[in-house]
């Protein structure tokens, strides 16, 4: 079975997972914004958690919806604001992810994100969806993903 991960990462911990699926198989593509968040933390929350409780969708650079050659498709976002990250927004409205088993790894300062979670319940009734806490200094946290 073909499986492609697909991600966003502004400090790392989306891409530990990447490199973890990588080395169990994965294709991986990761999402590129036209414009980055913003360098200082203050600004960051600020600027990131604004934008993804109004729904933004960023524009990415040079990304490619097509995940037609893949079975699987496991999506990989950042908690902002307790919703999805506003790449991954723009992923979802560009990508057919109709016919494919998918799955929704969302990693948090936190490990919970019930209001992300119950906007992709809505979204995609068949999706399933993983909590990562910080994977990046919590490595026993990609042992979950065992279940991939
Ligand atoms: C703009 C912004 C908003 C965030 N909001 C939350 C939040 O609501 N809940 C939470 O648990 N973590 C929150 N975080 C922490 C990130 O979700 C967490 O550090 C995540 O692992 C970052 O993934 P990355 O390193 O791949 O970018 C926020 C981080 C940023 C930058």
């Amino acid at each position: 079975m073909s499986r492609i991960f697909v991600y966003y990462s502004d400090t790392g911990n989306g891409d530990a997972v990447a490199s973890y699926l990588k080395d169990k198989g994965f294709a991986v593509r990761k999402v590129i914004p036209k414009k980055p968040l913003a360098k200082s933390f203050f600004w960051k929350i600020l600027q990131g958690g604004f934008l993804a409780g109004i729904g933004a969708k960023s524009p990415l650079n040079g990304f490619d919806p097509d995940v037609s050659a893949f079975d699987e498709v496991v999506i990989g976002s950042p908690i902002w604001n307790g919703r999805l990250a506003c790449p991954i927004n723009t992923v979802l409205e560009q990508t057919d992810l109709s016919e494919k088993k998918l799955t929704f790894l969302l990693y948090s300062g936190s490990g919970a994100a019930p209001q992300a979670e119950s906007k992709i319940q809505s979204q995609f009734q068949s999706a399933a969806v993983l909590h990562l806490k910080q994977p990046l200094d919590n490595p026993a946290e990609l042992t979950k993903l065992a279940a991939l």
